[in-house]
C-alpha cells in the first residue's frame, strides 16, 4: 500500500498525517485544504521532520485533488469543529455540504478508495460520504469509536492507576452522549473490570467518556485532535498493514443488531478489503435498550440531513 491522502489539514487533519508518517507504513500522504498553503506548509513541516524522526513517507500538500490521484485510503476531515456550548449535530449544515464536496472530488481520482469519515457528526456525515461516493458500505465507514474508546480506557487507567495498554474495551453506538460504553466487555489484563471497580465509580466513568468530547471543548475552545488524528492514523495502519484488528467503527448496519439504514458504532474487523466483517456480540436488555437510543438519536439527525435534501 503506498498512498494514503488526508483531507481537511486543520488541527485533526495535520495530527493525522503526522501520526501516519511516523508509523513509516506507506510511500506517500498527500494532505489537502481548501486553504492550499495550510496543506502545503504542514506538509512540509512533517517531511522535514522525517530526518530527525527516522521515516521514509514522503508528504506533499495543497488545494488540488489531482495530487490524491490514486489514493488506497482517504482520510476526510475537512469541516468545522465544535465550538463551546456546539452539540456535534449544529455543524451539520456546513459540513453535510463540505463532506459531499469532498467525496466528489475524491472518486474524480481515485478509483476504489477506502474512505474513513471523521468531520462531525459522524454517523451522518459517514452516511453522507458513502451516499456521495457510490462505494460498497466496506469501503466508507466513520472514525469515533476507536477514539471513544481510548478515552474510556485513559479514564479507567487513571482510576486504577495501571497502564492503559492492559485495558481492553467495548464501546457502541453514536458518537454523541448518547455512546454505550460497555462495562460488561472491559477488561484488565484479562480479568473483568467490574471486579476491580465498584458500579458507582464505573458509572462515572462511562458517563464522562459519554462527554469526553465536550470536556475537551470547554478546556481548549475547540474539539481535540491529538487522540483523534491518532485514532484514525491507528484505523490506516490497521488497513495498511491488513492487521485484521478488532475496532469500534461507525459502520453501515443492515440487520445487525436489529437496525437498519443506518450508520452506528460497532466492533468490526479491519483488513486491506476494509471492514471485513461487522461483529455481533451478544447485548443484555439494558445494553440493547441504550443502543437502541443510541440508533434513535442518529436517526433523528439522519432525519434532520435527509430534510435538507442536499
Ligand atoms: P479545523 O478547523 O482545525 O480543521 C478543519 C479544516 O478543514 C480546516 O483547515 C479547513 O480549512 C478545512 N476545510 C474546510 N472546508 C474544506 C473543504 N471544502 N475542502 C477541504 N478542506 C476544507 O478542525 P478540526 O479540529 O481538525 O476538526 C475537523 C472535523 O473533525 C470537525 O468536523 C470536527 O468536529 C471533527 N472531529 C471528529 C472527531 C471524531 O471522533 N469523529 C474528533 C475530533 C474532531
Ligand atoms: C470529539 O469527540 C468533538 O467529536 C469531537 O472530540
Amino acid at each position: 500500500m503506498s498512498k494514503v491522502t488526508v483531507i481537511g489539514a486543520g488541527n485533526v487533519g495535520a495530527t493525522c498525517a503526522n501520526v501516519i508518517a511516523h508509523k513509516d507504513i506507506v510511500n506517500e500522504v498527500v494532505l489537502i485544504d481548501i486553504v492550499g498553503n495550510l496543506a502545503k506548509g504542514k506538509a512540509l513541516d512533517t517531511w522535514q521532520q522525517a530526518p530527525i524522526d527516522n521515516y521514509s513517507t514522503y508528504l506533499s500538500g495543497g488545494d488540488d485533488y489531482a495530487a490524491s490521484e490514486g489514493s488506497e485510503i482517504v482520510v476526510i476531515t475537512a469541516g468545522v469543529p465544535r465550538k463551546p456550548g456546539m452539540s456535534r449535530d449544529d455543524l451539520i449544515s456546513t459540513n453535510a455540504r463540505i463532506v459531499n464536496t469532498v467525496t466528489e472530488n475524491i472518486m474524480k481520482h481515485s478509483k476504489d478508495p477506502i474512505i474513513i469519515v471523521v468531520s462531525n457528526p459522524l454517523d451522518v456525515m459517514t452516511l453522507a460520504c458513502w451516499r456521495s461516493s457510490g462505494l460498497d458500505s466496506s469501503k466508507v465507514f466513520g472514525m469515533a469509536g476507536t477514539l471513544d474508546t481510548a478515552r474510556y480506557r485513559a479514564f479507567l487507567a487513571t482510576a486504577l492507576g495501571c497502564s492503559p495498554k492492559d485495558i481492553q474495551a467495548l464501546l457502541m453506538g453514536g458518537h454523541g452522549d448518547t455512546m454505550v460504553p460497555l462495562p460488561r466487555y472491559t477488561t484488565v489484563a484479562g480479568i473483568p473490570v467490574t471486579e476491580l471497580l465498584g458500579k458507582e465509580e464505573l458509572d462515572a466513568i462511562v458517563q464522562r467518556t459519554a462527554v469526553g468530547g465536550g470536556e475537551l471543548v470547554q478546556l481548549m475552545g475547540t474539539s481535540a485532535w491529538y487522540a483523534p488524528g491518532a485514532a484514525a492514523a491507528q484505523m490506516v495502519e490497521a488497513i495498511v498493514r491488513d492487521e485484521k484488528r478488532i475496532f469500534p467503527v461507525c459502520a453501515k448496519l443492515d440487520g445487525q443488531y436489529g437496525l437498519h439504514d443506518i450508520f452506528l458504532g460497532v466492533p468490526v474487523k479491519l483488513g486491506k478489503k476494509g471492514i471485513e466483517q461487522i461483529i455481533e456480540v451478544k447485548l443484555n436488555a439494558d445494553e440493547m435498550a441504550l443502543l437502541n437510543g443510541s440508533a434513535a438519536a442518529v436517526k433523528s439527525v439522519i432525519d434532520v440531513y435527509n430534510n435538507m435534501q442536499l
